[in-house]
């Protein structure tokens, strides 16, 4: 018998038209998962409404964010790729893991309070102030998504998911809310495992973070022109001061993509930058015709898609995702005694 292979989830909120970083970090490891794992990959524009209520854009990001998805090479052949909205089972299952919950587990979680830091901004001991606007500003929705992404990693039965370092602790609370399932009603869902991929570090234009609120992205639809621009106007090594001090490249952002780009030049590179043979402008200039060639043929294919093109994928993914994730609240409801009707 074919041996069942191992099953992967993993979402990325409908953020429109993906930057480079995006595709050398987490869709070459998807791409790579797909060989060998039953994949599902889906839109989480439930989640991207936890903390933007502004619905209006949602439905073009989406398709615009699948697009490179599909151009990118994650293939609707063999993944299944859906939109978290599209099956309702995902919320049904939000509801049920949210009465094994207690308020101050989600509280306590890494993320909710990194988020709050950034919308609540008092002094951190005027800790009667700080309960205050924390409960003027957050909402249920947005304390309780762990839950719902629990939801979607436990409708598949899902073995492993490919996160950030960022998510880990979104994975352990998805395993313990699967152990208290498991133990109060039965077993039935195996617990994830979380996979840390090896995404390169690419820094957006200005050193930061490479995001589009900070207006810093190198986008793989650049053309030449624009990618002369942005990459002229990078930060490289800000200690170097003048082209007969050598550089340090691993303190460096230009040079990172020089690794990305074309590792074996990178080495040249790396030596006559530590040597003061090069200078931060030509080093630049090498790398415009790479990022683009690179990206030739994703941009042939993503030119080619329609958004019906894409809304065809979606609607049979989420199909698809209807019956597997029906399956898991059929048994789930078995467990609790609370199948009505019984088939
Ligand atoms: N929470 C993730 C994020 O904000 C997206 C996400 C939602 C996800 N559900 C998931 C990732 C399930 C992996 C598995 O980026
Ligand atoms: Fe960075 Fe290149 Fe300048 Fe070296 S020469 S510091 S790698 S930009």
């Amino acid at each position: 018998m074919k041996e069942k292979k191992p099953v992967v989830l993993s979402g990325m909120r409908p953020t429109g038209k993906l930057h480079i970083g995006h595709l050398e970090g987490v869709l070459n490891e998807w791409v790579e998962l797909q060989k060998s794992h039953e994949c599902n990959f889906f839109v989480a524009d439930y989640h991207a409404i936890t903390t933007n209520q502004d619905t209006r854009e949602i439905k073009q990001d989406t398709f615009d964010m699948v697009k490179d998805w599909v151009a990118y090479g994650i293939d609707p052949e063999k993944s299944n790729i859906f939109v978290q909205s599209m099956v309702p089972q995902h919320s049904n299952l939000h509801l049920i893991f949210s009465m094994l919950v207690n308020l101050g587990r989600l509280e306590r979680l890494p993320t909710f309070n990194e988020y709050l830091k950034e919308i609540v901004q008092v002094d951190e001991k005027d800790v009667k102030r700080v309960d205050e606007e924390k409960r003027a500003k957050v909402s249920y929705g947005f304390l309780g998504y762990p839950i719902l992404q629990a939801a979607d990693i436990l409708a598949y039965k899902t073995d492993v998911v490919p996160v950030g370092e960022d998510q880990l602790p979104h994975i352990e609370f998805t395993r313990e809310i699967a152990r208290k399932f498991n133990g109060l009603y039965g077993e039935l869902f195996p617990l994830p495992e979380a996979k840390l991929g090896h995404a390169p570090r690419i820094l957006g234009t200005d050193g930061r973070k490479m995001s589009k609120s900070y207006d810093n992205e190198i986008s793989p639809l650049d053309d030449l022109g624009a990618l002369q621009t942005k990459t002229k106007k990078m930060v490289s090594d800000s200690t170097r001061k003048s082209l007969s001090e050598p550089g340090h490249p691993y303190e460096c952002s230009v040079f990172d993509l020089q690794e990305v780009y074309d590792l074996e030049g990178s080495k040249q590179v790396y030596s006559d930058c530590t040597t003061a043979k090069l200078g931060c402008g030509d080093c630049k200039g090498l790398l415009p015709q790479k990022i683009f060639e690179k990206y030739g043929e994703f941009r042939e294919k993503r030119e080619s898609l329609r958004d019906q093109d894409i809304l065809e994928v979606l609607v049979e993914g989420s199909l698809k995702s209807q019956r597997i994730t029906g399956e898991t609240l059929s048994q789930v409801k078995e467990l609790m005694l609370m199948d009505y009707i019984r088939k």
